[in-house]
């Protein structure tokens, strides 16, 4: 599977003139994560399930893609930033605003450090079903350190 938001990224898999540990081959590998998780996770959307992901960083670079890509699919998206100044938030919070509002998608300014704010945050998602999440997507990050 190819889709065009990939498709001009060097595959570290199948190319070995990137240089490891390059950017474009992190990037690369970063999507060809999301990929492998976005199958499972339409495995489970096969079956007439619709997952609810939690993504953290979602109001970062990656993980707001993360989170448009997954509620095209028809999913749920629990989104948790804390909208920390590393860059300027402003931008976290043009990304937040192409999100909010779409039907799926939940925000939460928590910090993932936060162990009894993601506690709760588990408790209520996990109330009324087996499991809180069907899939939880870590890319909360101090990328630029
Ligand atoms: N941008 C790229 O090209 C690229 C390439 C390969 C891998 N990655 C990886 O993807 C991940 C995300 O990168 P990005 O470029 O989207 O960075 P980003 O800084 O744009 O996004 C990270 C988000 O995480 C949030 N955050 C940071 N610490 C947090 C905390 N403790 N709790 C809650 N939220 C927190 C920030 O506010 C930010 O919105 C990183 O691990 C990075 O190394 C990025």
């Amino acid at each position: 599977m190819c889709n065009s938001w990939q498709k001009n990224l060097p595959r570290p898999d199948v190319n070995p003139e990137v240089g490891s540990g390059s950017h474009a081959q992190q990037t690369a590998q970063t999507i060809l994560r999301f990929e492998s998780i976005r199958g499972s996770i339409r495995n489970h959307q096969e079956d007439n399930l619709m997952a609810t992901c939690l993504v953290t960083g979602v109001a970062g670079f990656i993980a707001a893609k993360v989170a448009e890509f997954l509620l095209a699919d028809g999913h749920a998206v629990v989104g948790v930033d804390n909208l920390n100044d590393a860059y300027d938030v402003r931008l976290k919070q043009w990304r937040l605003a192409q999100l909010e509002g779409r039907p799926g998608f939940e925000f939460h300014r928590l910090d993932i450090g936060d162990r009894h704010g993601l506690a709760e945050l588990f408790r209520l998602h996990g109330a009324d079903r087996k499991a809180p999440f069907d899939a939880v997507i870590n890319l909360a990050a101090r990328a630029g350190v």
